[in-house]
C-alpha cells in the first residue's frame, strides 16, 4: 500500500534494539521536523486553504508525537540528545531539481513529505512487530497508523494540485530513486538510517 520498492532489512530492528535510547532521540527529531514541514508549507503556500487547514492540524499532531517520544525519553531517565542530521532526507532531496513554477515546487514538497511518511510508517511497522518490549511495540503500532494517514494525505494533495499523470510519473521515479538510497541504509539505529 505504501508503494515502497525496497523493504528494510529486518536485521535493522536488531541494531535498533541494542540502542533504544539512540533511536528515541532520532525519532523525536523526526516528529519535530514533520511539524516544522507542516508549518513551512503554510508559510510557502498560504493560497491553498484546504492545505493550510490540514497543515495546522498536522503540525499539532506531529508535536503531539514529539511530546509522546519526549515523555518516553524522560521516563527512561534520559534527556533529549542533541539534534542530528537525517542523511536519508538529505539524499532524498537531491532527487528534485531546483526551480520550476510554484505548482511544481508545491508538488515536489508534497511528494517528498509523502515518501518520508511512507518510509517512517514502514519502519514503525517493523518496530511494532519485532521489538521485544511490548509497551514500545504498541507505541510504534499507534504511530504507524498515523503516519500511514499522513502519507495518503500528502499524496492526495500532490495529485489534487498537480497534473495527475505527471504527479504519478514523478512519484514512481521518486520511489525508484529512494530504493537506490535504501540499498546503503538500514544499518544504523536511526529511524531512516
Ligand atoms: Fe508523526
Ligand atoms: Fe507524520
Amino acid at each position: 500500500m505504501l508503494g515502497l520498492k525496497l523493504p528494510t532489512d529486518p536485521r535493522w530492528v536488531n541494531i535498533v534494539e541494542k540502542n533504544i535510547d539512540e533511536i528515541l532521540t532520532d525519532h523525536a527529531y523526526c516528529e519535530q521536523k514533520a511539524a516544522s514541514t507542516a508549518i513551512s508549507l503554510i508559510i510557502s503556500f498560504p493560497e491553498y486553504p484546504e492545505l493550510v487547514e490540514e497543515m495546522i492540524a498536522l503540525s499539532r499532531e506531529e508535536m503531539g508525537h514529539f511530546k509522546m517520544v519526549h515523555d518516553k525519553i524522560l521516563k527512561r531517565g534520559n534527556t533529549l540528545g542533541r539534534y542530528r542530521k537525517d542523511e536519508y532526507a538529505i539524499q532524498l532531496l537531491k532527487f528534485f531539481p531546483k526551480g520550476g513554477n510554484r505548482t511544481t515546487q508545491l508538488v515536489h514538497r508534497l511528494l517528498y513529505a509523502a515518501l518520508i511518511e511512507a518510509r517512517s510508517c514502514e519502519r514503525f511497522r517493523l518496530l511494532s512487530e519485532q521489538l521485544q518490549d511490548n509497551e514500545l511495540a504498541d507505541f510504534y503500532h499507534k504511530l504507524m497508523v498515523s503516519e500511514a494517514g499522513h502519507y495518503s494525505m500528502f499524496l492526495k494533495f500532490a495529485r489534487k494540485y498537480g497534473k495527475r499523470d505527471e504527479v504519478d510519473k514523478k512519484w514512481e521515479d521518486l520511489l525508484k530513486y529512494e530504493a537506490g538510497i535504501m540499498k546503503n541504509l538500514g544499518k544504523k539505529e536511526t529511524i531512516h538510517g
